[in-house]
């Protein structure tokens, strides 16, 4: 079978059309077609998920170009136990990864990819982190059995022909991703709407800058751009070169002065970014000017400049969020984002061929077929505890959809940020909000941070675990290594951002939340551009500054002083067991953890 691409080119590709070629030989696809990513090509795909059973429709009235498909019941979120940092040595990888010798998973993947792709065509997917032409954006090339995959990635990226003429222009380094479902066809062999393999690899090899990723087509497992290059490989790339590949939203806060402040902020994943990053503020404060703006609401790229000044850049060109919970009043504007042109993913499926997931509308709709396929009905969701739509269950939908997308959140030079905030879900102990004393002690809030548990990984929901700066199972290198990174990017910087914890998920000792969230956290973000420019009062306490009830702007909603007062009570008991639990992790990471870290937990302990 002869590789060969559009005709863009015919010099520079020579290596991608060599790789392409040895990539053939191994996995044996019975077709090869290289993406160009146009309207017709994307109809065409999605015409064969339709006939191949793993899309179907959407009523075209009601959910215009959208398309829904249900994984296989195992294949429904990231692997974390499966996913592998294969760097020449274990400490390179650190003692949050798993780490495998390179040379023998090598030998591993080389056993799984033989003939993975047999009875199966393998797309040329090449993509943009990043706008096209952005100096901090990279290339990629995906192979990958899946049109699936294919078709999500054209939302969330930027795929096709000018990603060949930037490769042209060569001077890019194109990281190479292999991704296959692991399901081969035998001839005569019918396919599955969805496959996958009950064997899983996420395999990345830091220093040649490679992802190998087999058995699943779920989300950050198969959508390689995401967290597999655009964190895990970008995190090396990013310490090697000086900047940061950070999980985080960036949000532009403009106020009643029209100026702009960008904001980044790191929450482990299904904790509300994106509705952070799609806030409305409440009535009052909108009428005073405020107003927020979204650049992305998952990834950031943050680099400084010749000035020393922070710039940010969001990778993605798209939104793979969390479905349950989003509702018109949750995030209305994820609503209208996702309401045409776009993928649901183990959803529910309503009658009338549109889609459902808990918390979506008040009532629930009295017939379904859930995410499984199965007629569903509230009645059985009482008796078994069945939702309709799986926990994880995703909507990929385009960016520029979004009605308060940033005017500049394509700008090839990026954002400047002013703050940053870490946040976490917690129950107890973490106030609402507070801000750290300075830089070390700001990389050490988001190195100790911690969240429950939820359903975007495999694994113990609600359970508490450190999650340094949301990227514990992002970080593609030892996790002391990157405190060591965070702490000496500051040297470069004429300007140090503020930063700053939230925990919007406190709650009573009945188990009530004590702050009611969503558009109301405008109120807090609002403290912080004011404190990023110096213009909001603060009081100094153990952990950080923290606003007086009176510093935040309460117009138009009744909270009263002592129910703020316990949501930023710093209980010392409590927070005795939290610097303990510091200590732990701590224990984990000695052998790469900067000594700041232990100086600012001493510091933190004198305060206490
Ligand atoms: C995501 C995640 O999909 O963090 O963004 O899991
Ligand atoms: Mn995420």
């Amino acid at each position: 079978m002869k590789a060969s691409p559009p005709a863009v080119s015919q010099y520079k590709f020579k290596p991608l059309i060599r790789w392409v070629e040895k990539m053939v030989e191994l996995c044996t696809p019975q077709s090869i077609h290289w993406v160009d990513g146009s309207d017709e090509e994307n109809k065409q795909l999605c015409t064969e998920l339709v006939k191949n059973g793993t899309f179907i429709k959407l009523n075209e009235e009601s959910w215009p170009g959208c398309y829904y498909a249900r994984s296989d019941p195992t294949d429904v979120a990231r692997v974390e136990d499966r996913t592998f940092i294969c760097s020449l040595s274990k400490y390179a990888a650190g003692p949050t990864n798993n780490w495998v010798d390179p040379f023998e998973m090598r030998k591993t993947l080389k056993r799984l990819f033989k003939g993975c792709m047999a009875g199966r065509t393998m797309y040329v997917l090449p993509f943009s982190m990043g706008p096209i032409g952005s100096p901090m954006s990279r290339i990629g090339v995906q192979l990958t059995d899946s049109a699936y995959v294919v078709v999500n990635t054209r939302i969330m990226t930027r795929i096709g022909l000018p990603v060949y003429q930037e490769m042209d222009r060569g001077d890019k380094r194109v990281v190479p991703c292999m991704h296959s479902v692991g399901a081969p066809l035998a001839p005569g062999q019918k396919d599955v709407p969805w496959p996958c393999n009950q064997e899983k690899y996420i395999v990345h090899f830091p220093e040649t800058r490679e992802i190998w990723s087999y058995g699943s087509g779920y989300g950050g497992n198969a959508l390689l751009g995401k967290k597999c290059f655009a964190l895990r490989i970008a995190s090396n790339i990013a310490r090697d070169e000086g900047w940061l590949a950070e999980h985080m939203l960036i949000v532009g806060v403009e106020d009643p002065h029209g100026e702009k402040t960008y904001v980044a902020a790191a929450f482990p994943s299904a904790c509300g970014k994106t509705n952070f990053a799609m806030l409305i503020p409440p009535e009052p404060i909108a009428a005073k000017g405020w107003k927020i703006w979204t650049v992305g609401d998952d990834i950031a790229w943050i680099k400084p400049d010749d000035n020393g000044r922070l710039l940010a850049i969001n990778p993605e060109a798209g939104f793979f969020g969390v479905a349950p919970g989003t509702s018109a009043r949750t995030n209305p504007n994820a609503m209208t984002t996702l309401s045409k042109n776009t993928i649901f993913t183990n959803v529910a499926l309503t009658p009338e061929g549109g889609v459902w997931w808990e918390g979506m509308t008040e009532e629930t709709p009295s017939r379904l077929i859930d995410w499984q396929g199965k007629e569903w009905a509230p009645g059985i969701a009482q008796k078994t505890g069945a939702t309709a739509a799986h926990p994880n269950a995703r909507f990929t939908a385009p960016a520029f959809q979004c009605p308060t997308i940033d005017p500049d959140w394509e700008k090839p030079e990026g954002v400047p940020i002013s703050a940053l905030i870490f946040g976490g879900r917690r129950a107890t102990t973490i106030p609402l909000v507070f801000q750290a004393f300075n830089w070390s002690g700001a990389v050490y809030i988001g190195a100790t941070m911690g969240s429950e548990m939820t359903a975007a990984a495999v694994g113990a929901i609600g359970k508490v675990r450190h999650d340094p700066m949301a990227m514990l199972p992002f970080c593609g290198y030892n996790m002391g290594e990157y405190f060591r990174h965070w702490i000496a990017l500051q040297r470069k910087l004429s300007e140090t951002p503020r930063v700053f914890h939230v925990n919007w998920f406190r709650k009573d000792e009945k188990g009530k939340y004590l702050w009611p969230g969503y558009g109301e956290n405008m109120r807090i973000l609002k403290w912080i551009v004011d404190r990023a420019r110096g213009r909001a009062r603060a009081k100094e306490t153990p952990i950080g500054w923290m606003p007086h009830y009176e510093d935040l702007d309460w117009t138009g909603l009744d909270f009263r002083k002592e129910d703020f007062e316990q949501l930023q009570k710093v209980d010392r008991l409590a927070w005795r067991s939290e610097l303990i639990g510091h200590e732990e992790l701590f224990f984990d990471l000695h052998e790469g953890l900067p000594k700041e870290m232990l100086y600012e937990r001493e510091l933190m302990i004198c305060r206490m």
